[in-house]
This record gives structure tokens, sequence and C-alpha cells, in this order.
């Protein structure tokens, strides 16, 4: 399989076609943005580090049954994966407070959830990827009700699965960020990527973070943290 023309290039990712139909080759760049792309950056190896765990995820979550876009890993930042159309939504799921949750609820970070919650935004940069339902969705033909009903209990059950998982390697998953494509026939598949770029950790005893929230709020050991979950997941 042979790299055709650049498709897309996003703010961490590029995405190239290839010679091979219906199949895609994503690269992994070090860059980091936060706050809609205002805030700009790099974390030195976070490509290698978030393409190879993504994958591992990805495959991890194949192995349970829930169909992904990965089709295989080419080198250290780059991997084939199914060619999708992107529902424009940020699907998050959320097992503690956090972040935005935390923010716009007037609540403290750390708050353990009796059950996970979940979200959408509208991916839309120019309007901050504003928060909506799933009418709101339907309304604005984004996805239709099955499609929702369908990614809604993916998200849950990709949940269960990552937290299980990661909870082996010591680390809680506070919440994270999916998204998800639709192939030529419809069927609905995880697409995009799974690392700390994109879900919140914290050390199961300690609560440090080892995720991107290093880098949002300035707070220094950016790339150690990325490598003590490199090392945590493949350790
Ligand atoms: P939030 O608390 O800022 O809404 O973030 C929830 C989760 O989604 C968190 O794990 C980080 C992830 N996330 C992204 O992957 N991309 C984004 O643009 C934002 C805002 C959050």
């Amino acid at each position: 399989m042979k790299k055709t023309a650049q498709l897309y290039e996003g703010k961490a990712k590029k995405v190239f076609d290839t010679d091979t139909e219906g199949i895609v080759i994503v690269s992994y760049k070090d860059d980091a943005t936060a706050l809609d792309g205002l805030k700009k950056g790099t974390i030195m190896g976070k490509g290698t580090i978030n393409n190879r765990m993504s994958n591992y995820l990805m495959q991890l979550l194949e192995k349970e049954g829930i169909p992904t876009h990965f089709v295989e890993e080419l080198s250290d930042r780059e991997t084939a994966v199914k060619k999708v159309t992107i529902v424009p939504l940020e699907v998050i799921v959320r097992n503690i407070s956090a972040g935005h949750f935390a923010q716009r609820y007037g609540v403290e970070e750390g708050i353990v959830f009796d059950e996970p919650t979940i979200e959408f935004s509208y991916k839309n940069d120019d309007l901050h990827d504003p928060l909506l339902n799933a009418y709101h969705a339907v309304a604005l033909g984004l996805a239709d009700k099955s499609e929702i009903q369908l990614i809604k209990s993916m998200a849950f059950r990709i949940n269960d699965i990552l937290k299980e998982f990661f909870k082996t390697k010591k680390v809680k998953l506070v919440d994270f960020k999916m998204e998800f494509g639709r192939l030529p026939d419809g069927t609905i598949v995880l697409a995009d990527e799974i690392s700390p770029d994109t879900c919140r950790f914290w050390d199961l005893e300690t609560n440090e973070k080892l995720d991107k929230d290093r880098f949002r709020r300035d707070m220094g050991g950016v790339e150690d943290a990325y490598e003590e979950m490199y090392r945590r997941v493949f350790g």
C-alpha cells in the first residue's frame, strides 16, 4: 500500500489517500493545540506514543466486538485505517468530574459518578464545538436516531472496556472523547484516536495527571506524562 495525495491536515494528524480502495493512511504529528487552536506547541514524541497507544486500544476493542477503523500499523507514526465519513460529533463519556464538566456546572474535579455520563458536541471549530443533545444532532442532520442510539451504546461499552483495562495499569479513566465514522455501507465504526490527547488519565493512587491537561494548563512534565502512559500501557 502506497501513500498518494494528502487529503487533509488536522491539528494533530495528517491523512493521506492510498493506492488501495477504501484505505487511508493517518500520520500522527507532535503538534499540540488547545483552546480551539489558540494555544500551540510541540510535545516531543507524542505522535509515536498516540499512534501506538491508539492502535493497541483499538485492537483491544475489536477483540471485544467493537468495530473500529483500524487496519494496520505501518510505522511509528503511520497507520492504515478504513476510509470513513466522520460523524461530526465529539462523543464524551465521563466517569469522574473534570474539565468543562466541572467548570460548566460549578463543581470541583474528582467527584466519582455513580453512573458514567455522555454528552455530544457539534464538531465545528468556527462555533467552538458547541454542546448539543441527541435531538439537536438529528435536527441538524448530523446523524439519524438509530445511529445516535448505536453510538451511545457503543460509547458506554467502550468506556466499560477501557476503564477496566486502565485499572489494571493503575490508571483512572476520568473521561474521554470519541469520534465515530460511517463506512460506505453505513456501518458505524469507532474512528479518530484514543490517546492522552483525547482522554483524561489520573494515577490510581496519587491522582497525578498523565494526559494533555498538563499542556492545556501549563503544568510542565508533559512529555514525561505521555511517556509514563506509554510505559504503563505497554509495560
Ligand atoms: P472537556 O472536559 O474539556 O470537555 O474534555 C472532555 C474530554 O474530551 C477530555 O478527556 C479531553 C477530551 N477532549 C478532546 O479530545 N478534544 C477537545 O477538543 C476537548 C475540548 C476535549
